[in-house]
């Protein structure tokens, strides 16, 4: 094999070919980076974006049983959520907020699991079921009138999407989870994500805003220069930029299929590796008969406005950016496998793991150094080429919630 797959009509060989297909994204490749630095955009993004996104926080694999529960924060909203499966089977959502006085009920931490029968708080004891009714009050007789029906943990939205669940802060959102999604929840129907249960995180907290972070992404351009590791497989004489495949942007989501070479190269311990993998990459996922929709190596699902769903031979990866405040941003980063059949697949997974932990550092580092360059004030918005179009597609639909950048709001 010599040269790539040509059948896209869209082929990697072209330049400019993005940015003309969307004229409603307005005048190509300028980027302001007041919003990345900006306290009070920081704050209109708070109120204006955050509390009216479906979100998503974990996996219904994650707490298969009734009374199991994971907790979540959403920082951007100040909340702290149990999500939890009640005895009839159903996921819900709560703040972890007692209704007596407000103290948290489950102390774990962020992303910690638990199995309970009920929640009792633990400061005076109010005891909730699994479905968030108050149903024990130590000396209830002692209180005045108490409503105990009304008491309930306040619950906030859920749905499910492909084993993903998301919530809503707004009890009333405009649009439900489906609607929300769109045609990018279509895109993806019936992936066999339950077969692959085992995955590896990082976790990390990177020191720039959220936006940053997430440009990178949102493009394949940086992979010949940042990536040393990963060029080999992104990089060819025929695509020395590694052009994308393909790049579908929706109405507030965005799907890149990225370029792979077809000569690849691969390391001395990665080409040990993948031998020894191989029947790893043969696995459930490749075998299913919605593989073509998943067309070429490497497809990027990101959905708005801090998941992204990563769809590669054999595994998936998944990536949460939770803005901590606005030069910092939590990062959360699964790739989940299916189960090793042996030493020589686990191997595998080991060598991929840390592969891509080597990427991810490069891409935490250089948006530690972009923010740091933002801040001097010495440029003042991004340029972006064709390539990078997610890029301004993305911001477009930041500025479409929170409002666009005015030079009179403060640095
Ligand atoms: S604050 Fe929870 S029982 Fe008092
Ligand atoms: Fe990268």
């Amino acid at each position: 094999m010599s040269s790539a797959p040509t059948e896209d009509p869209k082929s990697w060989r072209q330049t400019k070919r993005w940015f003309r297909d969307h004229p409603e994204l307005g005048k190509p490749g300028e980027i302001p980076t007041g919003p990345m630095m900006s306290e009070e955009y920081y704050q209109r993004e708070r109120k204006l974006l955050w509390p009216h996104v479906w979100l998503m926080v974990g996996r219904v694999e994650e707490i298969p049983e009734a009374g199991q529960f994971f907790i979540k924060d959403i920082p951007t909203c100040d909340a702290t959520l149990i999500v939890v499966r009640g005895r009839d089977g159903k996921i819900r959502s709560f703040h972890n907020v007692c209704t007596h006085r407000g103290a948290a009920i489950c102390w774990e931490k962020s992303g910690e699991k638990g199995k309970v029968n009920a929640f009792a708080c633990p400061y005076h004891g109010f005891t909730f079921d699994l479905e968030g009714k108050l149903s024990w009050v130590p000396d209830e007789e002692n209180f005045y009138d108490l409503k105990k029906e009304e008491l309930g943990l306040k619950s906030v939205l859920t749905d499910i999407w492909e084993g993903f669940i998301f919530i809503h802060m707004d009890p009333n959102p405009r649009e439900t989870l489906k609607e929300y999604l769109g045609e990018i929840g279509t895109g993806l129907t019936d992936y066999p994500f339950q077969d692959t249960p085992y995955f590896y995180e990082y976790k990390a907290v990177v020191r720039c805003n959220w936006k940053v972070l997430m440009g990178g992404f949102l493009e394949n351009y940086h992979t010949q220069a940042l990536h040393a590791g990963a060029r080999t497989r992104a990089v060819t004489n025929e695509n020395p930029y590694s052009h994308n495949f393909d790049i579908k942007l929706h109405d507030k989501h965005r799907w890149i299929s990225l370029y792979r070479s077809p000569d690849q190269k691969p390391t001395k311990a990665g080409e040990i590796a993948f031998r020894a993998g191989r029947s790893s990459k043969d696995a459930s996922v490749v075998n299913s008969d919605k593989w073509w929709k998943l067309h070429k190596s490497f497809n990027i699902n990101n959905i708005f406005p801090n998941f992204q769903l990563n769809v590669v031979n054999g595994a998936w990866f998944r990536h949460l950016f939770w803005p901590l405040g606005v030069d910092s941003v939590l990062w959360e980063s699964r790739m989940y496998y299916p189960k090793a059949k042996n030493a020589s697949e686990r191997f595998f997974q080991e060598y991929a793991r840390v592969a891509s932990r080597d990427i991810m550092l490069e891409d935490g580092n250089v948006s530690e150094r972009s923010q740091a360059g933002l801040k001097s004030g010495a440029i003042t918005k991004w340029v972006l080429q064709d390539e990078e179009v997610a890029i301004q597609h993305f911001n477009k639909v930041v500025a479409d919630y929170a409002g666009p950048w005015t030079s009179e709001m403060s640095r």
